[in-house]
Parts: structure tokens; C-alpha cells; sequence
């Protein structure tokens, strides 16, 4: 029977047989020979091909913007509207990855050669701000398993997130992308997301690394940086990341760290990230960055993307002059062929195209009700407790579920603020919304097309709302709803005027909306539908409640609902300060920095040569605002619940520090209903020698949901490089010597419970290079 069986496998495969028959058949193939041994079989071409991507193909972006591709490359796409793909070289059994943006969902074409029978949607997950500001892990872990299966089941191999850095200033124009200020919160969410997303077998790529932290001119942007704000604000998530998940890959930013391109940084992309921090997996450029290629090559990034002709020939000549090293090129194709190994294309794995939307627009709602702020509520406002609401605001009937470029989702709806309330058995005025929804079509008609569609459309005025019109809702409903938009993304960073501050449209709406229902005794609540912090100081005493729903996604109305109704109780709180004013935030006169003369003609996915000093240094964010005492309008770690909390019981396990000192709270709700809260873990460390910020978040964790009188002790281990602070005359972590307070807190500044204990003498608790030094000492701010 046997040979029989073999007859008939080689008579319906043919390629088999005459692989067999050829001598080709005797080389190594990728999975069945070792790599090493499928390396050594690559042409010098072919490696090429492998470190050089292709596949960018993104609708929107009109011709000429940025580098020509290889023609060659224009081949059918697997998956349409995918950001980039490798080459594949079949006769070493090599298949082709592909990648995908982003971070709040799938980013590919719904709709394929305009055949619309069969549609490509994903879900549109809460912005990374909102993920983050649940200060749960878990959660974001979940996120990242729902998040994970879509990409599987659409034929990725790796997703281009999540997007992990600084919230350094809050016109930062992708800031919704991230999670925080402080680096332990967007180490820790990016960890639990990559866990969540690889646990499907899929890759992530941590991004953007590092420092890159404005849109301006942002792939050319030098950005000077002292070796200690680096290492303890900019990379510390990264590591915490790296450390805590092995993403499959890391993305290197745009810009420049200290005249260098961070592609073209070994001191970044080796020293750092592989022989410190032990990265095992690899590094692409984001699409078209850096300058160098063989530089690239040479300093540990792996793969170009999405490659262009120029590269493939500079490698190749590169190579050829003894500028790249056979060693060095065999060292980037192995980190790429030891990740394709685990991808689901290796592996053969049947997509379906059908990810379960329904499950996951669930998740996507729960989630987006996790990281919601409640940042105000007076006169008992929330939640709602009548159900005729007046609803207000262009964002109210036109909600933005994401901000936009490659961190925007192709998703097939978006769950209105007005729907939501409807959905959740609240009257609304229809007359009200037919006024709006034609309001913002004929407002949308008008506008002037964006530069291309990647780029954040202009925003619509708000609507005018005349006193009899607001006298007759303030008399017919029981409450207003105001939502407040903003929305920005890559390419651009946010301005002042208008945008981080109200308009004079969003003002007037405010006070007259409050002037009308005050008037009638009756309560208003302004929701924030934004991606980044806006100013709150010259407004937030008219209404009664406020609450921050961010970018919630593509359930965003039916979960805003579930917020004001009290079906869930708000548990977020910021990752973010939000100041009384922008002149407040400490780099807000240097940021985002200034172009230099000359350059090439201003695009802005290129930019022209600038830079930026970090004149800052560590105080970024609450660091500066608690070290100063500048008071913000909500600072870091605030935001309020439906119930109260009380916090008792706080223990240190030892009064001086021994390698490990635990700390334990109880936590109690003390209120009427069920809540959860976010606790926060603040060290104040000596300073003896080093500057320190008055206090730094060390630990922080969330309760399950307690119901009324519930109680649960939480632990938190500090060891002792949460101790410690980078000296760069030494290049060493060092715990200094002296008292550290320990304080347990409701926010940063809402502190609960402290205690202390002392370290006798100072641990110098790790050693590392000397790299990333700028030329010239930075003048930074310091106490
Ligand atoms: C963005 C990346 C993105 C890439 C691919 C770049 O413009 O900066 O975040 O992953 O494009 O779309």
C-alpha cells in the first residue's frame, strides 16, 4: 500500500516532485535546517531583499510625498491597505511577513478592489490614553487577546503597536496613541498589551524608540537629551516592555537623539536594547526613516521599512566596500528569520477573514468604560438620574472614536454619544439632533479637503444656539449633556489656540447651556471626547459633573451611556497632568522646537531639519508640577467615583530597606455602590547627590469591583532599583543613602497613607554604558 500513497501525493503535488528532482532540493529550508544553516545558503542579494521591506501601498498619500518603492514591488497584496510586508525567498522556504498599523485596531482597507459583498472592517479599540488611564494591566491584557485574534484572522503576522511614548507635552499630536507621563504606567500598559496581543501567536512592535515625543518636522527632528532624562523618563518604558513581554519587534523612531538618527544608533538599537535589556527579537525603521542605510545596518536595525531602491543599493555596495560586514548583514537576517519562524504565515496558519466583531465590539465597550475619568461631580449630577436629556455639541451626534493617521481604524461604525443615550432608554430631543446631524453635514460639505487623508481633518465650529432655543430645552429636558471634541494624529502636533484651549464657540455654548438649565435648577454635564489633555481651568466651575471619555472607540456612545447611567461606575483616573494652563507645562516654551535654516521643502510626513532641547530633563509631567509646587487644574493619578474609598491598615514590612520592602494597604468602599479604585504607590528618595523629583510613582494597582463595605488588602513589592536614579558621571543606577517616604495615594497629590524607611548606606544597583551622550552638557531645569 505504500508506495501507492507516495504515488499519489507527488502526482497532486508536482512542485514536490520536481523540488525533488532538482538539486535545489537539497538546501536548507527555513524551519527544517537550522537557521544558521539557511543563512549561510543566502545570496549577498538576498539577504538584502530580506533586510529591505516593500508593500507600502497606503491610500491617501498623493504621489511624490515620500521616497519612491521598487516597482518590482507591486505585487497583489495579501492583505489590502497592510503598511508593509517582507520579500519572501521561496527556494529557502522564506515566506513573506506582513505587517499592520495600529494601536487602537487592524489598520487595513475595508473594502477590497471595490467590491463591497465582502467587507474587512475591524474593531476600533479605546485609544492607548484611555487603555492606560484604567490603570488596570489586566484589562489592557484582555484588550490585547481580543485585539490579537483580529489580526491573526485577517492574515498579519505583526502588529505595528502599541505606540509607547512620553506624553511629554500635551499638544503632542499623536499623544492619544500613548499612555502616559510616566514612563512605569506606559512600560507596564505596553507589557500587558503585547502579552495580550502574542498570545495569539501574532508579533508586536513596540514603537516609536525612543524620544520621539512631537510630530514637528518629525523625521527630522534632532532632539538633545541628557543621558539621565534618556535612560529614567524616555527609555525606562521601553525597557520595562522589553524586559517584562520580548515583543517580536521594536520599531526606531523618526527623529535624531542627540545628532544621531535613532536607526542609525548602535548605542540604542545594541548596547541598549539588545546587550542590556536582552531584546531576542527585531528592529525595523518606521516607514522611510533615518537617512543612512548602511549606518542602519551597522547599528542593529534589522529591517527597513518599507525599503526603497535606494537602500537595497546602498547595502549591497555597502557590503561590497567592507562598510557592512558579512557578520553584521547575517546578524539582522537571523533576528528577522528566528521571528518569521513563530509567525502564523510560517506556519501555515488558514486565516479565516472573519474575526468575531460582534465579541469584540463588547470588549472594546467594556474596556472603553474602564479607562473613563470622572473629573467633576457636584449637586449629585452623575449618574443620571432622569431620563429627558438635551444633548449638545458637535461631538454629541459626530463622536470621534480614535484620533488619525496609522493609529486610526477602518471600522465599520461608531456608536454616537446620542445613539448611546438612546440605546440605554434615554429620551433625547429629536429635533435637537436632526439640527445638528444637518448642521454637520452641510459644515463637513464646506470644508476644504485635508492634504491628504492621513492628516487630521479641520475641526467643525460648533453649532450656535440661540437663548429662546435653550430656554425651551432648559424647560423641556431634565438635564444637558455637552460633549467637547478634539482630534489629532501623525503628522502634526496639536496648537494652543482653540485646540488645547477652548474656542470661543465651545465657551459661549458652555456658559449659555449652563446659564439656560441653571436657570431652570436643572443640571449639566460637559463630556471630553478627546485624545489629548485640553484646558479645563477657565470653564470647569459652570457645569456640575465633567467626564473625560477620551477616545473611546468604536462603542464610544454606548459606553459614555453606560458611564452617565451608572451602569458602571467610573474608575479611571489620569496618566496625565492636566494643567490650569499650557504656560505651566515646563518645556511649553521650547516644545516641540524650531527648524533649522535650510533643508528640504516643507511635507509634512518629512519636515524640513529642526531641533528641540530637552531643557526639562527628568521634570516631565507631574515630576515637574509636585517638584515645583505649580498647582494643576488635575493632577497626575486624579479621578473621582460614584462611590468613596477609604484606605487603613498601611503597613511596611521592615522600618529600614534589606533588598525588598513590602508595603500593604487596605482598601475599604466606604459609599453606597459597587467601585473600583486605583491606588498609587509615590517614593520621595533622598537626594544627596542627584536631584530628585519630590515624589516618583514606584507601584500601582486596581481592586476588583467592591460592593458597598468590601474591603481588599493590596500588596506592593518595592526592590531596589525602584530605588535608584541614574548618575551619569558614573553611569550607574544608584539607591542613595538616607529616609525614603513611601506614600500610598488616591492620586499624586491625594495622599492616603505614608510611612518610611531608611537605607544605611548606597546600593549602586546596576552599571551600564556610556551612550547616548549629547556633545555638550544640556542646561536643564533642576531644583
Ligand atoms: C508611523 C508608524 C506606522 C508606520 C506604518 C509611520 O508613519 O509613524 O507609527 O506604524 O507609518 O504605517
Amino acid at each position: 500500500m505504500k508506495p501507492i500513497k507516495v504515488l499519489c501525493l507527488a502526482l497532486l503535488m508536482p512542485s514536490l516532485l520536481s523540488a525533488q528532482k532538482k538539486p535545489a532540493a537539497t538546501l536548507p529550508q527555513l524551519g527544517k535546517s537550522p537557521v544558521k544553516d539557511v543563512v549561510a545558503a543566502m545570496t549577498v542579494e538576498e539577504k538584502v531583499k530580506l533586510i529591505v521591506g516593500m508593500g507600502f501601498n497606503i491610500e491617501g498619500i498623493p504621489p511624490g510625498m515620500l521616497p519612491p518603492i521598487d516597482p518590482a514591488d507591486n505585487i497583489a497584496e495579501k492583505v489590502v491597505g497592510a503598511a508593509g510586508r517582507s520579500h519572501a525567498i521561496p527556494r529557502l522556504g522564506i515566506p513573506t511577513l506582513t505587517l499592520s498599523d495600529g494601536p487602537a485596531g487592524v489598520r487595513i482597507n475595508p473594502i477590497r478592489h471595490k467590491d463591497s459583498t465582502r467587507t474587512y472592517y475591524a474593531t476600533a479599540f479605546p485609544v492607548g490614553t484611555l487603555l492606560a488611564s484604567s490603570w488596570d494591566t489586566s484589562l489592557v491584557r484582555h484588550v490585547g487577546i481580543a485585539f490579537g485574534h483580529e489580526v491573526l484572522e485577517y492574515g498579519i503576522d505583526i502588529l505595528l503597536a502599541p505606540g509607547m511614548n512620553i506624553q511629554r507635552n500635551p499638544l503632542g499630536g499623536r499623544n492619544f496613541e500613548y499612555y502616559s507621563e510616566d514612563p512605569l504606567i506606559a512600560g507596564n500598559m505596553a507589557a500587558s498589551f503585547v502579552k495580550g496581543i502574542q498570545s495569539n501567536g501574532v508579533g508586536t512592535s513596540i514603537k516609536h524608540f525612543a524620544a520621539n515625543n512631537a510630530e514637528f518636522n518629525r523625521m527630522n527632528l534632532n532632539t538633545f537629551v541628557s543621558e539621565r532624562a534618556m535612560r529614567e523618563i524616555y527609555l525606562k518604558g521601553f525597557e520595562i516592555a522589553v524586559k517584562k513581554a520580548q515583543p517580536w519587534t521594536v520599531m526606531s523612531s523618526y527623529n535624531l537623539i542627540n545628532g544621531t538618527y535613532t536607526s542609525e544608533s548602535k548605542d540604542l538599537l545594541t548596547t541598549v536594547l539588545r546587550n542590556e535589556w536582552g531584546f531576542k527579537g527585531y528592529v525595523m525603521t518606521d516607514w522611510f526613516g533615518g537617512k543612512n542605510a548602511v549606518a542602519q545596518v551597522n547599528a542593529g536595525n534589522d529591517q527597513l521599512m518599507p525599503g526603497t531602491p535606494m537602500q537595497t543599493k546602498a547595502i549591497i555596495e555597502g557590503v561590497k566596500d567592507g562598510k557592512i560586514t558579512m557578520a553584521q548583514l547575517d546578524k539582522n537576517v537571523t533576528n528577522i528569520l528566528n521571528i518569521m519562524l513563530k509567525s502564523p504565515t510560517f506556519k501555515g496558519y488558514k486565516y479565516s477573514d472573519k474575526p468575531d466583531l460582534k465579541a469584540d465590539a463588547k470588549v472594546s465597550r467594556m474596556a472603553a468604560t474602564e479607562g473613563m475619568v470622572l473629573l467633576k461631580n457636584e449637586s449629585h449630577a452623575l449618574p443620571l438620574t432622569s431620563k429627558t436629556v438635551a444633548l449638545f455639541g458637535n461631538t454629541s451626534y459626530d463622536l470621534i472614536a480614535g484620533g488619525t493617521g496609522s493609529g486610526d481604524v477602518n471600522k465599520a461604525y461608531v456608536i454616537s454619544l446620542n445613539q448611546g443615550l438612546v440605546n440605554s432608554g434615554y429620551r433625547l430631543d429629536p429635533s435637537l439632533a436632526d439640527n445638528y446631524k444637518s448642521y454637520i453635514a452641510a459644515e463637513k460639505a464646506k470644508r476644504p479637503k485635508p492634504k491628504m487623508m492621513f492628516l487630521a481633518p479641520a475641526p467643525i465650529a460648533e453649532m450656535p444656539l440661540d437663548e429662546n432655543l435653550l430656554k425651551e430645552k432648559a424647560e423641556k429636558a431634565d438635564v444637558a449633556v455637552i460633549t467637547i471634541g478634539r482630534i489629532a494624529g501623525e503628522g502634526g502636533d496639536r496648537k494652543e489656540a482653540d485646540d488645547f484651549t477652548l474656542t470661543a464657540a465651545e465657551q459661549t455654548m458652555i456658559a449659555d447651556i449652563t446659564k439656560a438649565f441653571h436657570g431652570k435648577e436643572k443640571n449639566v454635564v460637559v463630556v471630553l471626547n478627546i485624545g489629548g489633555v485640553v484646558e479645563t481651568a477657565s470653564w470647569r466651575d459652570k457645569p456640575d459633573a465633567i467626564l473625560l471619555a477620551w477616545h473611546p472607540g468604536l462603542e464610544g456612545g454606548n459606553a459614555i451611556a453606560d458611564v452617565l447611567s451608572g451602569k458602571v461606575n467610573p474608575s479611571g483616573k489620569l496618566t496625565a497632568t492636566f494643567p490650569m494652563a499650557y504656560s505651566d507645562v515646563p518645556n511649553s516654551k521650547t516644545f516641540p522646537g524650531k527648524e533649522l535654516p535650510g533643508g528640504e521643502s516643507a511635507n509634512p510626513l518629512m519636515g524640513r531639519p529642526a531641533e528641540v532641547t530637552y531643557d526639562d530633563g527628568i521634570y516631565v509631567g507631574y515630576r515637574y508640577f509636585n517638584t515645583f509646587d505649580v498647582k494643576p487644574a488635575y493632577e497626575f493619578g486624579y479621578g473621582l467615583s460614584y462611590t468613596d474609598f477609604g484606605y487603613s491598615k498601611f503597613k511596611l514590612s521592615s522600618a529600614s530597606f534589606n533588598g525588598k520592602i513590602t508595603a500593604t494597604v487596605l482598601v475599604t468602599n466606604k459609599g453606597k455602590r459597587a467601585g473600583k479604585e486605583v491606588v498609587q504607590l509615590y517614593i520621595s528618595a533622598p537626594a544627596k547627590m542627584l536631584n530628585k523629583p519630590e515624589s516618583e510613582l514606584k507601584g500601582f494597582a486596581k481592586t476588583r469591583l467592591l460592593k458597598p463595605g468590601e474591603a481588599q488588602l493590596l500588596t506592593f513589592n518595592i526592590n531596589s532599583a525602584d530605588l535608584a536614579s541614574f548618575d551619569t558621571a558614573t553611569e550607574t543606577w544608584i539607591a542613595e543613602s538616607g529616609d525614603y517616604k513611601v506614600k500610598i495615594g488616591a492620586s499624586s497629590k491625594d495622599i492616603k497613607e505614608s510611612g518610611k524607611f531608611n537605607l544605611n548606606k548606597n546600593i549602586n544597583v546596576l552599571k551600564v554604558h556610556k551612550v547616548l551622550a549629547p556633545a555638550a552638557p544640556i542646561t536643564e531645569l533642576t531644583q
